[in-house]
């Protein structure tokens, strides 16, 4: 009998449930009655504190379009993993979980996460637990795959809130800042921001300048155009904060009197541009509702991708897309490292090419 954990971490996205149901499906396709399925509760934190139940097949029945997880998440940083908790007798959450999965008798777990969690899934591979995993983020920031589920759902509601602002920006003949979500890359706005029609893009892999963004909106206004839309990632930065030294620039942050850039970019921006701006950030309502159909499809490949991987013992890796293919990518390889937008990739030149600015 196999006995296989399944657990999803750090923030959800859309897929997850379509990808724990391809897990699922095809591992009981293939191991009948020969399997047992644990779903550990709110990610790394069942694992640690010894919360899981056994799924029947029925349980991941009707979850192909639900948007979450039916098994719960929560973030517990990677660097806390190794931290002695005094509450637990010294012991860490990493001695915890290697504890709870010998307990267990598990035979494989299956983590479905984005960049942290595929970081702690090395390190529990690292101490020897068998571990598959697979890349979600709405972000498409973990290395290794060209694409994460989660991804394409979130381009869809990012560029829907894109579309609707229009029709209030160019009703009004207002600049809007929509911000949209990543942290640290800048995939979601720059997709988003194409597909939304946006005028000026602003990524944390290109810093920018608040005079030139100005410059922009100023023209455009010459130009008869009295709207503008500015897709402004949550992780964006000028040039002087991307020249300050990290400690630096994460103090200044602290600091900021606004609860997000969004907000400090339209104040800046009131000062230099003749013209009504307005902020809008949908925040997290790009991560929620039902997978589209791209990431239905992904997902179920990537949830047998997984399966195989158990099949096979072909343990301590991560499932990938790579040149249109799922590939067994190693967690060695794919842990701590961040897939970041490529500065002169073909979208952000095609995009120049019609004249977007990216504000530098
Ligand atoms: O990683 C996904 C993501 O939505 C990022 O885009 C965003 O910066 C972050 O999570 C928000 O995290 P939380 O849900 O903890 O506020």
């Amino acid at each position: 009998m196999k006995r296989i954990g399944i657990l999803t971490s750090g923030g959800d996205c859309q897929g997850l449930n379509a990808s724990i149901r391809g897990v699922a499906k095809s591992l009981y396709e293939e191991f009948g009655n020969d399997v047992e399925i644990y779903g550990i509760k709110d990610g790394y934190k069942g694992l640690i504190f010894g919360e899981y139940k056994l799924m029947k097949p029925e349980d991941f029945s009707g979850i192909l379009t639900l948007g979450g997880t039916i098994l719960g998440t929560s973030r517990q940083p990677f660097k806390t993993m190794c931290l002695p908790m005094p509450e637990f007798g010294g012991k860490t959450k990493l001695d915890m979980m290697l504890e709870n999965y010998r307990k267990y008798k598990f035979d494989c777990l299956v983590i479905l996460g984005g960049n942290g969690t595929q970081k702690t899934a090395n390190l529990l591979r690292e101490e020897g637990l068998n571990v598959v995993s697979l890349p979600k983020t709405i972000d498409n920031d973990v290395w290794g795959t060209d694409m994460t589920f989660g991804f394409h759902s979130s381009v869809e509601i990012a560029t829907n809130v894109l579309d609707c602002i229009h029709t209030t920006a160019t009703s009004h003949g207002r600049i809007f800042c929509v911000e949209i979500m990543g942290h640290k890359v800048g995939w979601l706005p720059l997709y988003a921001g194409i597909a939304g029609g946006a005028d000026v893009i602003l990524l944390p892999e290109i810093p920018y300048d608040i005079d030139k963004i100005a410059k922009t909106l100023d023209n455009r206004i010459a130009n008869g155009k009295k709207f503008s839309i500015l897709a402004v990632a949550e992780g964006a930065l000028s040039k002087e904060e991307a020249a300050m030294k990290k400690k630096d620039f994460k103090k200044a942050r602290a600091e900021m009197k606004y609860p997000s850039i969004v907000y400090r970019l339209a104040d800046e921006l009131a000062s230099r541009v003749d013209n009504e701006i307005r902020v809008c950030v949908p925040g997290h309502f790009q991560r929620g509702g039902s997978p589209c159909a791209y990431d239905r499809v992904l997902s179920t490949r990537f949830g047998a991708a997984a399966a195989r991987l158990i099949r096979e013992k072909n343990y301590g890796n991560m499932v990938g897309l790579v040149n249109g293919k799922i590939v067994p990518v190693p967690l060695s390889e794919v842990a701590g490292k961040l897939k970041t937008v490529p500065v002169d990739c073909e979208e952000i030149l095609a995009a120049r090419e019609i004249g977007i600015s990216f504000g530098d």
